[in-house]
């Protein structure tokens, strides 16, 4: 990276500003003073100005993936499966990415990765009660009453469910699709409420955390969110 870049990034100036300091004279690279604006530095340099070492403040990566099934929430896999790293371009592969939160292995759709532990902990705490929204389908038509079951809570491991929005999107004849919002993020939680009225989902996608929408994105695609999203979560 450019000497000037680098300084910016350790938070001396604007790029631009950086120019001035290089030519003074004031900056050093590995103890010698450099002038040449096309100077490069890489992590492994030592950069100091007026002798003051200066270190890149760590700028986070916040990414929004659309996960497709078949892959593990998780940055290594021991049973050597597929996971959601594998779907990251060599831009982002070598950062200290990590996934927020968990989408079972057959499940696909909104996922987020960041390098930011903080804000990865305030969107998972369940104190903070996040909705998150899924489409889910089921075989056969799912009647009202059973759905009441799920929307007034229903008894997983002990533990009722707190009260969930469930919204029939549609009957094909075969299939029923439903949206469903809730603010626990409990283990498998959408395909266990199911399982427990006797259903089983056959099609799980998560579609929006909080107000973040995964929009039109194709499976397997990855994004940057953008500064307003980042934004909306660092408010949470
Ligand atoms: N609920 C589930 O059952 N699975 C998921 O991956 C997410 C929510």
């Amino acid at each position: 990276m450019r000497i000037n870049k680098y300084l910016a990034e350790c938070g001396v100036a604007s790029r631009r500003n950086c120019e001035k300091p290089i030519l003074e004279g004031r900056v050093k690279v590995n103890g010698k003073v450099v002038k040449n604006l096309a100077t490069d530095v890489s992590e492994d340099d030592q950069v100091s100005l007026d002798d003051k070492k200066v270190t890149p403040i760590a700028k986070h990566i916040y990414l929004m993936m659309n996960k497709p099934k078949g892959y593990v929430t998780t940055t290594s896999d021991e049973k050597g499966r597929k996971t959601v790293m594998d779907l990251l371009s060599k831009k982002f592969a070598s950062k200290r990415l990590f996934p927020v939160g968990r989408l079972d292995y057959d499940t696909e759709g909104l996922l987020l990765l960041t390098t930011d532990g903080d804000l990865a902990n305030r969107i998972s705490h369940p104190r903070n009660e996040i909705h998150k929204t899924y489409v889910a389908k089921i075989e056969n038509e799912v009647q009202e009453s059973e759905l009441n079951k799920l929307r007034d809570g229903v008894v997983l491991d002990g533990v009722r469910t707190a009260h969930s929005r469930i919204k029939v999107l549609g009957f094909d004849g075969k299939v029923t699709r439903v949206e469903v919002v809730i603010s626990e993020g409990r283990n498998r939680q959408v395909r266990r409420m199911f399982e427990s009225i006797n259903r089983e989902v056959i099609f799980l996608k998560r579609t929006g955390i909080g107000e973040l929408k995964l929009g039109g994105m194709s499976r397997g695609e990855v994004r940057e969110l953008k500064a307003e999203e980042v934004e909306y979560l660092k408010r949470i």
